[in-house]
């Protein structure tokens, strides 16, 4: 008959990461927070506004509004020789890759994403590798998960990470996210835009610690 016994040594303890060899744990993330419409009367600066009150009180995050309504981007044919256009490109691109981490905060427009949007994506290459972006989307009866969905591939393209966890709003307007709103008084979406949050700074972490031991290469 099977006796049991005391196990001769105690089980081991879960393994502590050692952090200390990673110099940039203890920094703070910069965060670029894009948001992605331009139209008159848009919801968007709402919708970013609300997002990044609910990163307050974090100090291992620091977000930024990328905004490109006050970006002006050249338009697909404008001259590039023309300075207003190279200043502005040249000041996000500097934006962008000070970035250790991306939210996109976007609506959907016909089951996809804003063009503004797709043009600042497709305006630059380098300044997305080897970091992660978080998605908070907006919208209909889909809360703008189509659109979520088609920018997971063009953030793969772009070398980028897309956090699994996101925050989808459906059927949204202004007076959810004031005070008592709909949005703003739901507990279960800080608890996503926590979730959120916590998987851009854990692969924001990763990745910035990677990118300074090795160069990423493509
Ligand atoms: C051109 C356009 C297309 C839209 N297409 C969709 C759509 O396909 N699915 C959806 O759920 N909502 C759609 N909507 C609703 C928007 O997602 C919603 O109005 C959102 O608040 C727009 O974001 P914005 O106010 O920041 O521009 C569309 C709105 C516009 C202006």
């Amino acid at each position: 008959m099977a006796q049991l016994t005391a196990p001769t040594t105690p089980p081991s303890a879960a393994p502590t990461p050692d952090v200390s060899r990673l110099a940039g744990r203890s920094r703070t993330l910069e965060v670029a927070v894009l948001l992605s419409s331009v139209r008159p009367g848009r919801l968007a600066p709402t919708v970013g506004a609300w997002f990044t009150d609910q990163a307050a009180g974090r100090d291992d995050l620091r977000l930024t509004l990328v905004d490109p309504a006050s970006t002006p981007l050249d338009h697909p044919g404008a001259d590039p020789a023309d300075p207003g256009v190279a200043v502005a490109r040249a000041d996000l691109g500097e934006r962008l890759a000070a970035a250790d981490a991306f939210i996109v905060i976007t609506p959907e427009y016909n089951h996809s994403y804003p063009a503004a949007l797709k043009h600042i994506l497709d305006s630059y290459r380098r300044e997305w590798f080897a970091k992660p972006v978080g998605f908070v989307s907006y919208g209909g009866m889909s809360g703008g998960l189509r659109a979520v969905e088609h920018l997971r591939g063009v953030f793969a393209e772009l070398h980028s990470v897309g956090v699994r966890d996101g925050v989808s709003l459906h059927g949204v307007q202004a007076a959810d996210f004031a005070a008592g709103g709909r949005v703003a008084a739901d507990p279960q979406v800080a608890v996503a835009a926590r979730a959120l949050l916590d998987q851009l700074a854990w692969w924001g972490r990763a990745l910035r610690d990677a990118r300074e031991i090795e160069p990423y290469a493509a």
